[in-house]
């Protein structure tokens, strides 16, 4: 007999488990199988106790029952654990002069369509905040411009907080629908963005301060886009210079999201004193495009 005839028995275990993974759908049946190994294979290398297994199960627990209508925590865990952004990266590769995607969020939520360069901060934080202009092309890959192009456009306000999470802000503040022209330009005229954290009163963020981490996202603007014949893309734009950028708390940065928002009189924008411009360029890719 062996010192530790465990490995033996896991081995037997999971390939019973294995062997047990049926039902017509080949797709399913890789993914609970794969999902299945990895799992043992965590169990035969961490040995967790009976007591440590009950407690991720009640942490589990916790995550749903901590779910509403408005909030998923699911997706937050997700998000946290770098497992949105991991599954962003399988799904979104293409040509390398493409706008790289980034993840959704929570925060998501009907827009109302505005005309190009309209104001999209109308609560308090117009008064308080630093003016900003975001500006920029949408075109494809190889630099044509894209006309009707849909942009969702959402964001946190100066105190880092979204609308539907501010009853000071009405629904739809920070939120925009524009649509691109035969240039491809666009514009709109908002506040400066501020880092803020991910919600921390649920199971979540007690993970998040067992673990030592803390809770914050870099100030970002979230931009999702679709246009006809075009793969549709979400994605955020960054402010440069922010301290979170290399320590994102959902793993979302991508170098080429980065943009600077620098200090401007330029009269295009017919802003009524000095302002930040942020450029913002938006490569799509072709529909039907190999890469
Ligand atoms: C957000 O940017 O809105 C967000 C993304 C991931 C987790 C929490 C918030
Ligand atoms: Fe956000």
């Amino acid at each position: 007999m062996t010192a530790d005839p465990a490995p033996d028995r896991l081995g037997e275990l999971l390939t019973q488990v294995l062997g047990s993974v049926g039902g017509e759908d080949p797709r399913l049946r890789d993914l609970v199988g794969g999902l299945v190994t990895h799992l043992h294979a965590f169990v035969r290398e961490q040995r967790p106790t009976e007591a440590e297994w009950l407690r991720a199960v009640d942490f589990l627990v916790r995550t749903g029952q901590a779910c509403t209508d408005t909030r998923n925590e699911f997706i937050l865990l997700s998000d946290m654990l770098g497992v949105t952004s991991a599954v962003d990266e399988v799904n979104h590769t293409g040509p390398p002069m493409m706008t790289p995607s980034s993840v959704e969020g929570p925060f998501h939520a009907p827009a109302p369509p505005r005309p190009m360069g309209a104001w999209i901060a109308e609560g308090p934080e117009r008064r308080r905040g630093e003016p900003t202009v975001v500006h920029g092309r949408v075109t494809d890959c190889d630099g044509v411009p894209v006309a009707g192009a849909v942009l969702d456009i959402w964001q946190a306000n100066d105190t880092g907080l979204y609308d539907s999470q501010d009853p000071e802000q009405h629904d739809g503040n920070l939120r925009a629908l524009l649509t691109t022209g035969d240039d491809g330009t666009y514009w709109f005229r908002t506040v400066k963005p501020s880092s803020y954290p991910v919600p921390t009163d649920g199971p979540v963020g007690e993970l998040l301060r067992a673990i030592g981490r803390h809770p914050m996202r870099p100030a970002h603007i979230h931009i999702k886009i679709h246009a006809a014949g075009h793969r549709p893309l979400t994605t955020h734009l960054f402010v440069a210079g922010d301290p979170y950028l290399g320590s994102d708390a959902a793993f979302a940065v991508k170098d080429a999201l980065i943009a600077d928002f620098r200090p401007s009189t330029d009269p295009r924008f017919g802003m009524d004193g000095p302002f930040l411009a942020a450029e913002f360029d938006i490569r799509l890719v072709k529909e039907g495009d190999p890469r």
